[in-house]
């Protein structure tokens, strides 16, 4: 049961095939769900348990769902113990367990010795029992998904029958969930019921209060839980927001507000990097972007077939597309990576742009077919769920997604990429009646919030930061002055020592308190910034380090469906 399907997976340049199978050296199917947590050892020096919750909330003592959770121990003497911190690495359908497997020790490092530090599967998701599954075997998954960025995330504008194929596309995945979902699980893989779940981790670790953090999508579930339970909050970090208004409304079109302003950083600092650090420099920024412009279109009229030594393919208009958008997210390692790709496309080679969105080509299983999967990387069947089912219901037709594109692409020009989540969730048709949908907010939760927005996120701009902090009076707003997508874009002594504070010692930055992160964007290669640091600030460099090398490829690995 524990093999690891590695379709489906773009490979970006980080390692993230390596944890994922470091990632599976746990038999989840052993431990099986309890009331209490029943810690087994695992992962090398990690300790793993299932904790049993009702499936559904109103019904308790009908089904359950067992929530798979890991836990990096405290460190610390006993008598300074403080709990369980919570991490969510967003999606919808991220793995929090892979987090904490991957770099526990470093959010240790980053927190302080005297936390667990807590990744738990949300409900439907990876190791969590039930899995969402859409699909009879991993083989009719693997049809479905895998042909690759062409065809999983067209350019909604690469040809005009798109949205309509889109459209069509989701509409049978839908029909597919229904019948499927003979035990009718789905409906109640929503935000709201992750959120009770998360009160249930911490009240059987003895807690009364949560301690979380929440990145990307995770800020949706923890603004929902700090408005839901206003006075379980303990301290609660909300990093990279969605508009949790927004996305119960079932139009997140806000989000793509800075989407443009991040992709201009790219040429900005092309241009002022020079020629060595930036291969795809032109003397003014504009040029650069025009430079841009002319290779995106040639690539219309002339696709470019790729082979590499793992896989082969066609270098498309779409590809680009998913290839940039997917870089906006992560501009400190993929900017200078897509410099050199762009540089290379345009002597008429795509073969390092393609790398940076390559797919592993799916393996069938030895043996015989497999059950359905219980344990696997079910990333759309862990997504669709939450993201659809959380809004309304949405019916639109082919013409009022047009209208809809329209309405976006004057927002941004990356609306091609993410106008699919309202595309996918035009086929979705489970959504429980009364499930939680806001409003929003807390006149007064039991301890302020830290809410953290970078001045040029992709998905997540500043504008939703702010607003969030609104919804919640007394909480702290952070700014993070760096592109990318939620704090881990890079590196920032300032910007976690206040995260630090925070759990601490309860700490919230003063009113108007900007970050900046501690790397550049295209270091020079001549690279003689030489900043004295601290011991202290190195080793949570390190930790950050490991961090985002660990989480952001997973985070990555569900783009550009939704964040
Ligand atoms: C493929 O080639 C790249 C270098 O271009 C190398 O880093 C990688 O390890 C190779 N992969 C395999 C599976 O051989
Ligand atoms: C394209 O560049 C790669 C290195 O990134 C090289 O291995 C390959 O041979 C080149 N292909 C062509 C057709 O020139
Ligand atoms: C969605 O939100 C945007 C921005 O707030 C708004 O302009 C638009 O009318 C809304 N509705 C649709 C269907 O896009
Ligand atoms: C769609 O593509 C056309 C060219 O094919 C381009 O002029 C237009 O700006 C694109 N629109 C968006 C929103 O990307
Ligand atoms: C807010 O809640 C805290 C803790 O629950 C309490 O001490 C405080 O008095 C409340 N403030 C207001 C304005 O209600
Ligand atoms: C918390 O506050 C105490 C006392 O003010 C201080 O000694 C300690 O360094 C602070 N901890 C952090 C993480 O800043
Ligand atoms: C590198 O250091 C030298 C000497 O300290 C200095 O003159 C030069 O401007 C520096 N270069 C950069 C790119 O910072």
């Amino acid at each position: 049961m524990n093999t690891i399907r590695t379709a489906a997976i773009p490979v970006f340049i980080f390692s993230v095939l390596l944890r994922a199978q470091a990632a599976s050296d746990f038999d989840w199917t052993k431990v099986t769900a309890t009331k209490e947590l029943n810690w087994t050892p695992c992962y090398s020096g990690l300790q793993c348990a299932r904790l049993e919750v009702p499936l559904d909330y109103s019904a308790p003592d009908n089904r359950v769902a067992g929530i798979a959770i890991v836990k990096y121990s405290f460190k610390s003497p006993k008598s300074e113990y403080r709990g369980p911190i919570l991490f969510n690495p967003g999606g919808p359908g991220v793995s929090g367990v892979d987090a904490i497997v991957a770099s526990g020790e470093a959010f240790g490092t980053i927190f302080g010795e005297q936390y667990d530090i807590v990744g738990f599967d949300p409900r439907g998701i990876h190791y969590s029992t039930p899995a969402a599954s859409f699909f009879k075997t991993d083989v009719d998954r693997a049809q479905w998904e895998h042909p690759g960025v062409d065809d999983t995330y067209p350019s909604l504008n690469s040809s005009y029958d798109v949205i309509p194929t889109q459209r069509a596309r989701y509409q049978l995945l839908g029909t597919l969930a229904e019948i499927q979902d003979t035990k009718n699980i789905l409906q109640h893989i929503t935000t709201d019921n992750v959120a009770r779940d998360m009160l249930s981790i911490t009240e059987a670790f003895g807690f009364e209060k949560l301690q979380y953090w929440g990145v990307s999508y995770g800020t949706v579930l923890g603004a929902t839980f700090a408005s839901m339970f206003p006075d379980k909050v303990g301290r609660l970090i909300i990093d990279g927001v969605m508009d949790g208004e927004a996305w119960y409304s079932g139009n997140i079109t806000n989000s793509m507000e800075d989407t443009d302003a991040t992709l201009q950083t790219f040429f900005d600092r092309c241009a002022a990097a020079g020629p060595d650090a930036c291969p795809f420099h032109a003397p003014t920024a504009a040029a650069i972007a025009a430079n841009l412009m002319a290779l995106s279109t040639s690539l219309i009229d002339t696709p470019i077939p790729v082979i590499t030594n793992v896989s082969y393919g066609v270098f498309t208009y779409t590809y680009l597309r998913n290839v940039l958008f997917t870089g906006l997210y992560t501009p400190y390692t993929s900017f200078p990576l897509l410099a050199q790709g762009l540089a290379q496309l345009a002597t008429g080679n795509a073969t390092i742009l393609y790398q940076m969105a390559e797919e592993i080509p799916y393996e069938c299983p030895r043996g015989s077919q497999r059950d359905p999967v219980e344990f696997d990387q079910n990333d759309q069947e862990a997504s669709i769920p939450t993201a659809c089912g959380d809004g309304p219901v949405v019916t639109d037709t082919v013409a009022q997604l047009r209208e809809s594109y329209e309405i976006g692409a004057k927002l941004s020009s990356f609306w091609d990429m993410f106008g699919n989540w309202r595309v996918r969730c035009s086929g979705w048709k489970v959504h429980r009646k009364g499930h939680f949908m806001g409003p929003m907010g807390a006149s007064n939760t039991s301890f302020p919030l830290l809410v953290i927005g970078n001045t040029a996120d992709p998905v997540t701009p500043l504008s939703s930061a702010r607003r969030t902090s609104g919804y919640f009076p007394g909480s702290a707003l952070l700014t993070y002055d760096a592109p990318g997508h939620t704090s881990l874009t890079a590196a920032s002594s300032c910007l976690h020592n206040h995260m630090r504070q925070y759990f601490q010692n309860g700490t919230l930055p003063e009113a108007g308190t900007v970050c900046s992160p501690d790397e550049e964007l295209f270091p020079s290669t001549s690279g003689n910034k030489t900043v004295k640091r601290s011991a202290q600030d190195l080793k949570l460099r390190e930790a950050l380090r490991q961090i985002h090398a660990a989480v952001q490829p997973m985070t990555l690995r569900h783009l550009p469906r939704l964040r």
